[in-house]
């Protein structure tokens, strides 16, 4: 059974060693904080959690395909308006291109609203022969190399829950308010430079306006086509502020995670008996876990069946990033075991995480074409096994960013000084997102046609005719 009779309290999180958390040096400042977080209303309502949920589980049964992406760290100066509308049309347009290409209902969610705490590598930074702690997000401490920006400062919980809130009413405005109405699609990209993925998308707007105009002509309402959904999602890592998120829904008395939607575990605090599994498997809403290249196929049944004790369907995404190169060697394995166990999960793939390298200019990046490799190497290992290959999780912005090399651009290191605004990770600008979606949206229908050549030549009921 799920085992949602009593959260933890954080005393007993923290008795297991919690890893990737701030270290606060004064107690009290930080207690007023909790105290006052948990006064506050939830962001996200148990309802909506449900309902995720409930699409999850057609992603885990191939009938949907998840979106998720958005900033590597969202930061407290990049909630402004123009910011969220930003990523929002680059999601929203990367739904449209493989909804109509690919002919999949998708999920949209955003790595947003929340996604302001980072795991590091390394807890200290050192510049100039000066040693400082790492950088671990907007919810912890600042960017600015001095010894104050980077004290974890616990008013920053505050200030996560502030930015999200802020985040998620603009959005569920323009997602409600006739923003994301498909009439609207030529304009989401109208100041677009011209670049090929440009040109195919707004060709692309202009065969729904089409589609649009006829079913008009024929008197069917396109009053559904005015809204979409969306939900958030962010890595849940910093306890303090998770925890005192918790909450009971009053309906069910079961505990949700009110900080966002979807709630994943990242690759470096996803340990079996750690803290953030052990906060995470109390919670109902739909979860997901990182799994990088190291992870066998038992952990993932371990995890599965920690956090997943009642197979409940939507319930588990597992989110691979094994890298480009090792995709092809390492999934095949992980994804037969857990199928051959009987689970449904939703298999996501994750192409940047393990696709990051340094250039020789010293910034950190990733290459477009290792990105679709992975993607690639995705799908061939789902097409191979049968399974089917859920949906991508992505790292960008709605700007014209330059912060991974190649695309449809060819933007090469040397453009990367230009426009490199991530306080983290590298991000795809908005010509390669949407170059992305185009080539996610060709695997789709490509696998769509040899999934029904396949049920012609093995059809799932015998013909009876002599
Ligand atoms: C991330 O999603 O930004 C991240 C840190 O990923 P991972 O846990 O897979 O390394
Ligand atoms: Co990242």
């Amino acid at each position: 059974m799920l085992e949602t009779s009593s959260v933890p309290s954080l005393a007993e999180l923290h008795a297991l060693n919690p890893l990737q958390q701030p270290t606060y040096a004064d107690a009290g400042a930080l207690d007023s904080v909790i105290g006052k977080l948990r006064t506050l209303p939830p962001l996200v309502f148990a309802g909506e959690c449900d309902e995720l949920r409930a699409k999850m589980a057609s992603v885990a049964a191939g009938e949907a395909f998840l979106l998720q992406g958005g900033d590597c760290a969202e930061t407290f100066e990049g909630v402004t308006a123009a910011n969220i509308q930003g990523k929002l049309r680059t999601l929203l347009s990367m739904a449209v291109v493989l909804t109509y290409a690919a002919q999949v209902p998708i999920v949209k969610v955003g790595r947003m609203a929340g996604q302001y705490a980072k795991p590091r590598s390394s807890a200290s930074e050192t510049r100039d022969g000066v040693t400082l702690p790492a950088y671990r997000g907007d919810a912890v401490n600042g960017f600015d190399f001095n010894p104050t920006s980077r004290e974890p400062d616990p008013q920053r919980l505050l200030g996560v829950y502030n930015a999200s809130a802020a985040t998620l009413n603009l959005t569920r405005a323009f997602v409600t308010g006739g923003f994301a109405h498909l009439r609207r699609v030529h304009s989401w990209n109208a100041d677009f430079v011209l670049s090929s993925a440009a040109v195919q998308y707004q060709a692309l707007a202009g065969e729904i306006d089409r589609a649009l105009a006829f079913m008009a002509a024929c008197g069917i309402d396109d009053d559904i086509f005015r809204t979409v959904d969306f939900y958030s999602s962010h890595e849940a890592l910093v306890l303090e502020y998770e925890h005192a998120l918790t909450r009971i829904d009053s309906r069910t008395s079961l505990p949700y995670g009110t900080s966002g939607h979807f709630l994943w575990i990242g690759e470096r605090t996803r340990q079996l008996h750690g803290a953030h599994v052990e906060l995470m498997r109390h919670v109902r809403n739909p979860l997901g876990v990182k799994l990088g290249p190291t992870t066998t196929a038992d952990t993932a049944l371990e995890l599965a069946d920690r956090l997943d004790p009642d197979h409940e369907p939507g319930r588990i995404t597992f989110i691979t990033r094994m890298g480009a190169g090792k995709v092809r060697d390492l999934l095949p394995e992980v994804v037969a075991k857990v199928t051959a166990s009987g689970r449904q999960v939703a298999w996501v793939c994750d192409p940047m995480h393990g696709n990051t390298f340094e250039a020789r200019n010293g910034y950190k990046t990733r290459a477009f074409a290792d990105v679709v490799e992975e993607l690639n190497g995705f799908f061939d290992v789902h097409e191979e096994l049968g399974t089917w290959p859920g949906g991508v999780h992505v790292e960008l912005t709605g700007d014209d960013v330059t912060e991974c090399v190649g695309g449809s651009d060819d933007l090469v290191e040397a453009d990367l000084v230009n426009r490199y605004e991530t306080l983290c990770d590298p991000r795809l600008n908005r010509n390669q997102s949407l170059e992305l979606a185009f080539l996610v949206a060709e695997r789709l229908t490509s696998g769509r046609i040899k999934r029904a050549a396949l049920a012609v030549e093995r059809p799932l009921v015998p013909s009876t005719a002599p």
